[in-house]
This record gives structure tokens, sequence and C-alpha cells, in this order.
């Protein structure tokens, strides 16, 4: 039994389904349209809404170090994606890199971890994608019923001059502080999210339709959002008040995590999020025209160009603004705010960048997940249902429409706080099983041609997997309870289907016949 967990997929083997020109996709992707999709990825979120809260609650201007450090760790656990890419460049990323080392059963691990990644963060980040549609349109004098746009769940309050806003503990408090009785404000439930159920159906259609599409799309959302983001950042250099950085640390509250540089540490595990989808690159790799030559360009080229952007937003904002003022949901147009009513006309355009951004990391994590399950099925590990290509589209369509459908019913019916953590700790699962994995393979198979190599072996991949621990053990406990549930359906599934359907197994059983 152990044997059988424990077998791995022979790298000739995994080459030859590389070259192999009948798996029924496109190549159409060029480096930039790989760099394209990874910045597409990344850029999202966690800058256009989890910077100001992690700068307001835990870090201060120090958020600029949080970011530093967190790009650290996923310039590590990068640099070992881009060695796996460049050498088995196959559509299923993290999965079949341990499949090639450490065997079927973590391959397998990985695989439904990686959901946690690609689909969850889907539905996460259209949900965020609403919330940036409904305030646009309010901007605009349009106002969409509260109770249907809105994460599930959450109760939003009628807040005099700001309309409807989503309470919070810290919009509680500024109430309270304010002398206004919370209970007596208009307030609505919301019941459904029928704006990030939209934007999963959409892209979803257009990622069936094909992957050039999808590109060209993912193309245009990436320009707009960059082009805002260094607007943002040269406009902004004019009103930094330099008082605003000092101090630039802000003491230690005697809370651990709540400013100093347990604050910084608390603010870096926090925005990790807005680094996840660098290696989303790595999905496309079948689709790719040179993968062992662009996939590693991809993967480090966004992961670069995104770190340099994240740094200077950090610095400029923190520089406009208060940090203590940053605590909202879109703090880059409450930078705008601040920079005065001359400015005015830079907040619509920055919450158009905000949207383009998020409908790219959707676009992308929907684009990602189909592809892992059509190499986890193409292993036998999934039905074969996964990984039919259309004819005509040449895309996996019906794991797309799945996908799709899966993240729309979480996106527009259930909760979706708790997701964004889940997220985060399956990812860095992922980041510290592929560091690991480089590891295996560099003792395993010394001699394979590896078109690009992770520099200082093995301190970046055991640092890289090292951080991404640590990081993990930061988490709540009840997003390890989750992690570990997740996990163990996954194992029902395993044991129940895969082991039995593996093509590995069933080949090497019939050899031994
Ligand atoms: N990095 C992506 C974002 O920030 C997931 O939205």
């Amino acid at each position: 039994m152990a044997n059988r967990l424990f077998r791995t997929k022979s790298i000739h083997d995994l080459m030859n389904e590389a070259t192999d020109t009948h798996h029924g996709f496109k190549r159409v992707l060029t480096a930039t349209n790989l760099t394209t999709l990874g910045i597409g990825a990344i850029i999202g979120a966690g800058i256009f809404v989890l910077t100001g809260q992690a700068a307001a609650q835990y870090a201060g201007p120090g958020i600029v170090l949080s970011f530093i450090i967190s790009g650290l760790a996923c310039a590590f656990a990068g640099l070992c994606y881009a060695e796996f890419a460049s050498m088995i460049p196959i559509a299923g990323s993290a999965y079949t890199y341990a499949y090639a080392t450490l065997g079927e059963f973590l391959a397998w691990i990985i695989g439904w971890d990686l959901i946690l990644e690609y689909l969850f963060a889907a539905s996460t980040v259209s949900v965020g994608w609403g919330g940036y549609v409904v305030s646009f349109l309010r901007d605009f004098g349009i106002f969409l019923p509260t109770n249907l746009t809105a994460a599930t769940g959450t109760v939003l309050i009628d807040v005099p001059m700001h309309g409807w806003q989503q309470l919070t503990q810290y919009l509680n408090h500024s109430l309270i502080a304010q002398g206004i009785n919370v209970e007596s404000l208009p307030h609505v439930t919301s019941v459904i999210n029928v704006p990030a159920m939209f934007i999963v159906a959409i892209l979803t259609a257009l990622l069936v339709i094909g992957i050039r599409e999808s590109a060209n799309f993912n193309n245009i959302m990436v320009i707009t959002k960059v082009s805002v983001i260094i607007l943002f950042i040269g406009v902004g250099i004019a009103f930094v008040k330099s008082a605003n950085w000092h101090p630039f640390i802000p003491p230690n509250t005697g809370i651990s995590g709540h400013f100093g540089w347990s604050g910084i540490l608390r603010g870096a595990g926090v925005i990790f999020f807005a680094y996840i989808g660098f290696d989303a690159v790595s999905t496309a790799a079948q689709e790719a025209k040179n993968p062992q030559k662009h996939m590693p360009i991809g993967i480090l080229g966004s992961l670069s160009i995104s770190t340099v952007l994240y740094i200077l937003v950090a610095l400029i904002l923190t520089g406009i603004v208060s940090y203590t003022e940053l605590n909202v949901p879109d703090p880059m147009a409450v930078g705008v705010n601040a920079m005065g009513p001359g400015m005015f006309w830079l907040r619509p355009i920055v919450k158009l960048a905000a949207i383009a951004g998020l409908s790219s990391v959707i676009l992308v994590m929907l684009l990602g997940q189909p592809r892992i399950f059509f190499s986890m099925a193409k292993d036998g590990l999934l039905p074969p249902v996964f990984s039919k290509v259309h004819p005509r589209f040449k895309t996996p369509y019906i794991s797309t429409l799945l996908t799709g459908s899966v993240a729309l019913v979480l996106a527009g019916i259930l909760p979706i706080s708790i997701l964004g953590e889940l997220v985060s700790i399956g990812t860095l699962l992922a980041f510290a099983i592929v560091c690991a994995s480089i590891l295996v393979l560099r003792r395993s198979k010394p001699d394979l041609p590896r078109p690009f190599r992770t520099p200082f072996v093995p301190v970046i991949p055991i640092l890289g997997a090292l951080i991404c621990i640590i990081q993990m053990v930061s988490l709540p406990l009840d997003t390890w309870l989750r992690l570990v549930i997740w996990m163990a359906i996954g194992f029902i599934i395993y044991f129940t289907y895969g082991i039995r359907k593996s093509k590995l197994n069933k080949s090497i059983e019939a050899n031994q016949q």
C-alpha cells in the first residue's frame, strides 16, 4: 500500500506529455502574455482592499516593510516554481511537480489543496469586485438594492453622509464615538450577492470560448490597472507629507501583532494574499509557445513588477494620508480624497482600475483551476470528464463550467469572510511543498536538464519552505481546522476513487502481470 501511495510519475512520461501536441490545447501564449497573466492574477484585492486595513490595524507606514518581507518569501517560492515550470511544463502546476517527486498521494493532497487557492480565491475576490462596482455606480447616482449586492450575511448600515456601509467593528466604534446609536440606523442583512455571481458567470463564459480571447481580455484589464496604479504613484508623490511617515514603525501597543515589529510580521501575513497568483502562470504551460524558456519569465517577471508597484503604492498611500484613516475597504480612494477637491477626478479612475484588477484576478483563478483538474483527470485521479477539451474552442470546457458554477454559488450564497484565510493557508501549503520538492528532485535526479535553475540551492528552497510554514502557523486555529476538514474530504475521495482509478497504478499493475 505504502508503495502505491508514494509512487512517482516518471519525468520521462511527463516530458512526453508536455511535448505531445495532441492534448487538445492551443499553444498561443507568448512570454508577454504569460507575464500579463501573472500580473493579472496577482494585483487585485490585496492592494486595492487589504493594504489600508493592514496598515491601520497592524503595521502603520511599516506596511512597506511587510510588503518587502512577504515579497521576499514569494520570490523564494517563485524561483522554485520557475525551475519546475521550465523542467516539467504541464498544466497541473504544483500538483504535477509533487507527482514527479513526492508520489501520488502527496500529489493528490496538493491538487486538492490547490482548489482552496484557485476556486476559493475566485469567489473571495468576486465579492470584492461586487463591492467596488456598487460603490462606483453609487458615485454616478445609480443605487443597486443593498440586500442583493453585498457579501451574504453581512449587516449593512445606512450611515449619514456615507450611504450604505458594511457594519464592521471599526465602523461600529467610529459611529459610537460620534454619538450615533447603531441600532437607530436603518440596516439590512444581505441575502445574496448578485454582482459577484454575475462576474463569475461572465468570465466563465469567456474562458470556455477561448484561451486567446481570455488572454486578450486579461491584457486590457492589466494595462488598465497598471496604468492607473502608476498614475496614482506619479500624482501622489506631490501630496506626500513626510510627517505621515513618522513614526515609520509605530510602537507596539502591548498586544502582539499590533504595531512594532510583531505588527509588521502580522501585516506581512495579511498582505500575503496580495502576492497569490504568480504560480497561476504555471497552469498555462501547455498553452505556452515556448514553455521551457518563457515560464520562468512569466512567473518571475510578473512577481517582480507587482512587488515594485506594491511597495511604491504602500509608500505613497501612507505618505498622503495618516495610516489611522485607512481602515476602509477602498484605501486608494481615501488616498485620492486626501489629495483635495482638485483631484476628485482621479476617484472614479481608481475605482475603475480596481474593478479591472479584480476582474483579471478572478479570470486567471478560474483559468488555473480547470487546468489543474485537467491534469488530475488525465492521471485518472478525477473522472475523465474533467479532461474533456472542447473540439472547437480547445478549452477544458466541462471543468471550466464546473469550476465556474461552484465559484458562483460560493460567491453568491455562502458567507465569504472565512474563505480569505483558507485561500492563504492553502496557497502557503502548496508553496512549501513546491520548495521541498525542489530539494528532493535535485537529489533524486541531479542530471535532468533544467532550463532554469533555482539559485543558491538548498538555501533558497529551505528558506522558502520555512517562511511559508511560519506564516501558516501564525494563522488562526479555526483556519487550520477548516484546512484539516477540507483535507479529510480529499482523503475520502482519494481512497474511494483516485487510488483505484489511478493510471499510474494501473500501468504498473499491468506491467507486473
Ligand atoms: N493576489 C490576488 C489579489 O490580491 C489574489 O486579489
